[in-house]
């Protein structure tokens, strides 16, 4: 079995950087003895440097990148100026990064290329907005990891990490159910294989999130079926004692 992982994902928040310090500081502190699950933390890019520098515990990630190295791209940060910063995992393709920005599928290619370029780990977040009536996994999802996917070379993808994350349970605390998001994974995993082979298709990890909390987040594990292995949290992440608490659960499994 995969170690788990679990990513936090900060979002907009919080508001200063004093107050990044003392999350981040609280978290590390919380999951130092946790051999048996990776934790990683993603807060906005401004405070990358500052954590950078009391990392430990846990690994640092960041919430996006832009896929050129450098040039006149007003704005953007490239998978190597986060590797300066010890930055490990991208996420790429966040539903609200989708609605709110009109990110596509051929953007989220070239981004997760941008990031494997530098050898760090993409987590390529995918769902639908509204569950399907008939309880299958909506075709979108299939064709966001087909297009995301595109174009890379067989195997590629191996270390990466897709996140299932049902628009609808974002925020909304409203989660999915364990066994549904369980029949997600197999499916994710099934086209992966599909589209990278099997290499990838196995060593992809494939992780939930959508109003994960410390009472749900150990319910998503499963230990007899390789379904989802670690948790993408939002709001539950700004809380130091809960977020340590999911890590906890997570680890005990
Ligand atoms: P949530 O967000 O845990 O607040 O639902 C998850 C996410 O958007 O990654």
């Amino acid at each position: 079995m995969h170690k788990s992982i679990i990513i936090a994902n900060w979002k907009l928040n919080p508001g200063t950087a004093s107050e990044a310090r003392l999350l981040f500081s609280a978290v590390k502190k919380g999951v130092a003895g946790i051999r048996n699950a990776e934790v990683v933390v993603c807060p906005p890019f401004v405070y990358l440097p500052a954590l950078s520098e009391i990392r430990r515990a846990a690994s640092l990630g960041a919430q996006d990148c832009f896929w050129e190295d450098k040039g006149a791209y007003t704005g953007e940060v490239s998978s190597s100026m986060l590797k300066e910063f010890g930055v490990t995992h991208v996420i790429v393709g966040h539903s609200e990064r989708r609605n709110w920005l009109g990110e596509t599928d051929e953007m989220i290619a070239r981004k997760i290329k941008a990031v494997l370029k530098e050898k760090l780990t993409p987590v390529l977040c995918v769902g639908e907005r509204e569950r399907d009536s008939s309880g299958d996994i909506p075709a979108i999802v299939e064709e966001q990891i087909c297009t995301a996917l595109s174009g890379l070379k067989k195997g590629e993808f191996k270390n990466g990490i897709i996140a299932y994350e049902p628009v609808w349970a974002i925020g909304t605390g409203r989660p999915d159910t364990p066994d549904d998001a369980a029949r997600a994974a197999i499916f994710i995993r099934k086209i992966v294989k599909k589209v990278l082979g099997k290499t990838a298709g196995e060593g992809v990890r494939i992780i939930y999130g959508g109003s994960v909390n410390a009472k749900n987040a150990a319910s998503f594990i499963s230990k007899d079926i390789r379904g989802m292995e670690g948790m993408l949290v939002g709001g539950a992440s700004l809380k130091a004692d809960e977020f340590v608490q999911i890590v906890k659960s997570i680890s005990e499994i």
